[in-house]
């Protein structure tokens, strides 16, 4: 059984890579298809990982691929999927700050207010859950949640199908990546998942040092703090380090006091709110440090604004 799936699956690469005779077939039939001009043959495309992360396992089903590339990014980047035509991925994912945004708060359609600061997209491939309070286990069911979610993108998961089904481009766009059929929700998080696996960042003078061995690649302070970092401050208790990669996180969630008011209350309750577990009160996912200079300000309600006041804290 498991053979003959992966021997379909091969078949179904194998025919996006090289033109599809099913597809053009399927032209001669139906009269939609033979009115639009051929598909572009999809080509795959490798991702090469940067040093300093470990290997990524892209599913036999969804290869990076250059179609699929091209959609993903048109997807991430398009503001006519949410509820007012103003916000997209990027609106909030900007590659300029490390894929987060420099406000303490995110901001959503019709200049809503999110409640939790945007976290940087770098390396979430490697997450076991997501959000501040890994509510969501997959990278797929992640990839929609934005799109419907009202303090994000605020569209009906229907009105969102239908904007991708009349739309020509995405149409030829979904069928060169995913094969003919309509645009359905677990097509849309199986591209953007492909998308999220290609925001990767390794290969910095640290990566360097710590997984090259390059003695010279940093200075002797930053040695000195890195040193710190690991042993006498113990922050890679939590913002992991490891010999062959470091990813700044052990995916796991503690309460470190952050979003409490004058009272002692607690803002947003957190972990808590996934498993009702008391001990998960206030508890948040621990961030990757990477790319810290450009994701300011801190923290999951973006309450501290400089680095150096989160070391004091
Ligand atoms: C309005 C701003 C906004 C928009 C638009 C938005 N996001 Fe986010 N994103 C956030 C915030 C805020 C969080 C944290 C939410 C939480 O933890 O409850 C988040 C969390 C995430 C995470 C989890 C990261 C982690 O470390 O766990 C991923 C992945 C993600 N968003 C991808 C996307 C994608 C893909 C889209 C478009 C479909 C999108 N986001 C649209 C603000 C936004
Ligand atoms: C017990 C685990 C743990 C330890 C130890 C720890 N951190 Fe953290 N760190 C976290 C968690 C969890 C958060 C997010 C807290 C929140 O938002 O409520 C965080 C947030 C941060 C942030 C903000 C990142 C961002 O994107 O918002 C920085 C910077 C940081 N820590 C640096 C350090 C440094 C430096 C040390 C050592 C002095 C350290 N941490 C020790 C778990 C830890």
């Amino acid at each position: 059984m498991r053979r003959f799936t992966l021997r379909v699956l091969a078949a179904v690469v194998l025919c996006l890579a090289c033109g599809c005779k099913t597809l053009e077939s399927l032209g001669k039939l139906d009269p939609f298809h033979q009115s639009r001009p051929p598909l572009q043959p999809n080509r795959p495309v490798v991702i090469v990982v940067p040093v300093g992360l470990p290997r990524i396992e892209y599913p036999v089903m969804d290869p990076p691929s250059e179609a699929g590339l091209e959609l993903e990014r048109k997807l991430f980047y398009d503001k006519s999927l949410s509820a007012d035509g103003q916000v997209s991925c990027g609106s909030c994912h900007n590659p300029r700050y490390a894929f987060s945004d420099n406000r303490s708060i995110a901001i959503g359609v019709g200049f809503k207010k999110h409640r939790r600061h945007t976290p940087s997209l770098f390396n979430v491939v490697y997450l076991k859950s997501f959000f501040w309070d890994g509510r969501t286990p997959t990278i797929e069911t992640q990839a929609v949640e934005p799109f419907l979610n009202p303090e994000e993108m605020e569209l009906a998961e229907q009105e969102l199908l239908k904007r991708l089904n009349d739309n020509s481009i995405y149409q030829d766009l979904f069928e060169r990546t995913f094969g003919p059929g309509p645009i359905s929700l677990l097509k849309v998080g199986r591209a953007i998942a492909t998308f999220e696996r290609t925001i990767l960042s390794g290969h910095s003078l640290f990566d360097k040092f710590n997984s090259l061995g390059n003695r010279r690649a940093l200075s002797g302070s930053a040695a000195r703090g890195l040193d710190l970092f690991v042993n006498r401050a113990r922050c890679a208790v939590c913002h992991q380090v490891g010999k062959e990669y470091a990813l700044f996180t052990d995916g796991l969630f503690h309460n470190l006091g952050v979003g409490v008011t004058a009272k002692g209350e607690l803002r947003d309750l957190g972990r808590y709110e996934v498993t009702r577990n008391d001990a998960d009160r206030g508890a948040f996912k621990t961030p990757t440090l990477r790319n810290i200079t450009q994701t300011r300000p801190y923290m999951h309600d973006g309450s501290i604004e400089s680095l150096a006041d989160v070391i004091e804290f």
